[in-house]
C-alpha cells in the first residue's frame, strides 16, 4: 500500500480536513494508517500538539506516535520554513523528515503526509515542497478549491508536479466556498490535465467521525486512491 503526500493549490483549501477525512475513512476500512505534518507553524496551541493541524490528524487517525515524529519540526510564527529560518534562525532540517518518516512508515500500512501551503512553499533555498515529496519517494494528492480561479491554481500545480516528476494519484475538490459549478469543474481539470478527480467533498457541517466518514465514503473513489 502506498503511502501519500496531501498536498494543495494553496494554504486553507482544506489539506487538513481532506487528510483528516481520508485517515477516519482509511482506518474504518481496518487499514492501520499513520499521519504526518513534517513542518507546520503558527501560534503554538497552549494545551496539547503545538499544532492545530497535528492535533486534527492525530485525532482522525488515532495513533499514539510522539508528536516529534509526527511534526518534527514546528514553528511558532504563521510563514513557510524558509521564512521562519531567515527570521527565528531555525534551520528546517530534512534528514530529520526524512527518518522520521521511515520510522513511521515502518510501524504502519499506510502514511498520510500534510503538506504546508502549495507545492512551492519554500523550504530552503531552492528546495520546496516539491523537492520533499521527491526525497519521501510518494505519490501525491492534490487539494483544490471551487472557487473561481481554481483551475489556474490546480494546472499550476499540476505542471509543478509533473516538473518534478512526482506522481499524481488524483485530485479532490474541496467544494467548500463555491463558485464553479462543480460537474463542468470536474470535467474541465480531468479534460485538462489528465488527472482523474478523486471526488468532491461538500461544505461540512458536522465535522465528528461518523460524518466525515460518510461523507468520504460516499464522495470519494477509495479504490482509485488505494491503486
Ligand atoms: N469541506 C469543508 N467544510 C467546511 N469547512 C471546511 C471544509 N474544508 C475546510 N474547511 C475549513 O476551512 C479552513 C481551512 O481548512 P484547512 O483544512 O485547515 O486548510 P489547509 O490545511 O489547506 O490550510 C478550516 O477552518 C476548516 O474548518
Ligand atoms: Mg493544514
Amino acid at each position: 500500500m502506498k503511502s501519500l503526500f496531501i498536498t494543495g493549490t494553496d494554504t486553507d483549501v482544506g489539506k487538513t480536513y481532506i487528510t483528516a477525512g481520508l485517515a477516519i475513512t482509511l482506518r474504518k476500512m481496518s487499514i492501520d494508517v499513520g499521519v504526518m505534518k513534517p513542518f507546520a507553524a503558527g501560534v503554538a496551541q497552549k494545551k496539547g500538539f503545538k499544532s492545530e493541524d497535528v492535533e486534527i490528524l492525530s485525532n482522525a487517525a488515532q495513533i499514539n506516535d510522539s508528536e516529534t515524529l509526527v511534526n518534527p519540526q514546528f514553528f511558532p510564527i504563521s510563514a513557510s520554513p524558509y521564512t521562519a529560518w531567515k527570521k527565528l534562525k531555525i534551520k528546517p532540517k530534512i534528514p530529520l523528515i526524512l527518518s522520521s518518516f521511515k520510522k513511521l512508515s515502518k510501524k504502519h500500512d499506510m502514511m498520510l503526509v500534510e503538506g504546508m501551503g502549495g507545492t512551492l512553499t519554500p523550504i530552503l533555498k531552492n528546495y520546496y515542497i516539491t523537492n520533499l515529496i521527491k526525497d519521501m519517494k510518494i505519490p501525491t494528492v492534490i487539494v483544490t478549491r471551487s472557487k473561481v480561479g481554481t483551475v489556474n491554481h490546480t494546472l499550476m500545480t499540476v505542471m509543478m508536479c509533473q516538473k518534478y516528476k512526482i506522481p499524481i494519484k488524483g485530485i479532490i475538490i474541496n467544494n467548500f466556498d463555491k463558485g464553479y459549478p462543480i460537474n463542468q469543474l470536474k470535467k474541465d481539470l480531468e479534460n485538462l490535465t489528465g488527472i482523474k478527480v478523486l471526488g468532491s467533498i461538500p461544505f461540512i457541517k458536522d465535522m465528528s467521525d461518523q460524518s466525515l466518514y460518510r461523507i468520504f465514503k460516499k464522495n470519494i473513489d477509495m479504490k482509485s486512491l488505494l491503486q
